[in-house]
């Protein structure tokens, strides 16, 4: 930046210019405000699991729950109810289906090829948006196969173009491919075309870090117990990079991405920020697991206000560049800006 000269300065600085001036009144405040956040900006994430009126409690997310498909659809009215845009859908099945190459994924009958057709029939016109990963359905819990004792690429990406097509097929309106595999999203947009589904969309999940904030996302769908020894840092993101992210980004847009997601959400508003700058696309943050555990821990401890805080959060995402949030608290944030009647 240029220096200022003496007179600017003298003219541009205090007690002339008072930032607080437009901040005094409430009716400014809102002038002035850059940023808002509705409902429009909600995706909602619920989990799924077997067997019958099962409403169980993650025990490391207190207040979010799996539910079995017969109760399902109760949750799907009332998500429907608060006209959240968007649910994502990720499962918990049985062990004894799990699998070394996870094959249940692309079971056309499977839990979530199910859920979809449920949601559906409840509410048409809700979004619903499928999680492409082989992490809940293998037996060691990563999100590819297993081949020389390696996460082996290519051959993944068979399994999770099957799977993206029987989601399709269920009617699923978009896929979130969340494996961090490389090429996965052409194959998966091939695979959509060549069996006539071009108008689902795909929202790749683009740069997503190995972070420890998944942890409660693992209880919630049973894979963390089994992922004891190779690390998922083979496939997903170092905590430490920025630039990496950025041409993750690139090549999901020019693989027919059609939308990105940056996970996990607050300790990466940087990337947000580069990633909107740099590709003007439509950007989602996932507000993970862990930092919706972290945030709940201290709104139950008292130590933080539930309201103010939550809202600060989603606001800071939106600041940062972000289209939507995939968020735990979508329902608790319509409910409360219904209730404001904005
Ligand atoms: C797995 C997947 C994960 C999440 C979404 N999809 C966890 C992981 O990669 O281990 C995390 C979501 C959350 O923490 O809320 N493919």
């Amino acid at each position: 930046m240029k220096q200022l000269s003496n007179k600017q300065f003298f003219l541009n600085s205090f007690p002339r210019v008072r930032m607080r001036r437009n901040r005094l009144s409430n009716f400014s405040r809102r002038l002035i405000s850059e940023n808002s956040l509705s409902i429009n900006d909600l995706i909602y994430p619920i989990f799924i699991t077997h067997g019958s009126n099962v409403k169980e409690e993650v025990s490391s997310m207190p207040g979010i729950y799996r539910f079995s498909l017969d109760l399902l659809h109760k949750e799907i009215e009332y998500i429907s109810s608060l006209n959240i845009p968007a649910i994502v859908l990720f499962p918990k099945i049985e062990n004894e289906l799990k699998t070394p190459n996870g094959v249940e994924a692309f079971n056309k009958n499977n839990l979530i090829c199910k859920a979809i057709k449920i949601s559906k029939k409840v509410n048409p016109y809700l979004g619903v948006i499928t999680d492409v990963a082989l992490d809940p359905y293998t037996d060691h819990g990563h999100d590819g196969v297993i081949y020389n004792n390696e996460i082996d690429n290519d051959l993944t990406l068979e399994i999770l173009s099957k799977q993206a097509l029987v989601q399709a097929e269920a009617g699923c309106d978009i896929i979130a491919p969340s494996d961090m595999m490389d090429g996965r999203v052409g194959a998966i947009r091939k695979t959509l075309d060549d069996h006539g589904h071009k108008n689902v969309q795909i929202m790749s999940y683009a740069a997503k870090y190995a972070s420890s904030f998944y942890g409660p996302f693992r209880d919630a769908v049973g894979s963390a117990s089994n992922l004891s020894k190779i690390s998922k840092k083979s496939y997903q993101m170092d905590p430490a990079n920025s630039a990496e992210a950025l041409r993750e980004i690139r090549l999901d847009i020019n693989e027919g991405a059609d939308m990105i997601i940056i996970k996990p959400g607050m300790p990466y508003l940087d990337i947000i920020r580069q990633a909107k700058e740099e590709f003007n696309f439509p950007i989602i943050a996932y507000q993970v697991s862990g930092e919706y555990s972290m945030i709940k821990g201290a709104i139950e401890n008292r130590w933080l206000d539930e309201e103010k805080t939550i809202f600060e959060t989603l606001m800071c995402f939106k600041r940062a560049g972000c289209n939507a949030i995939i968020t735990y608290f979508a329902p608790f944030v319509a409910r409360t800006l219904i209730n404001r009647n904005v």
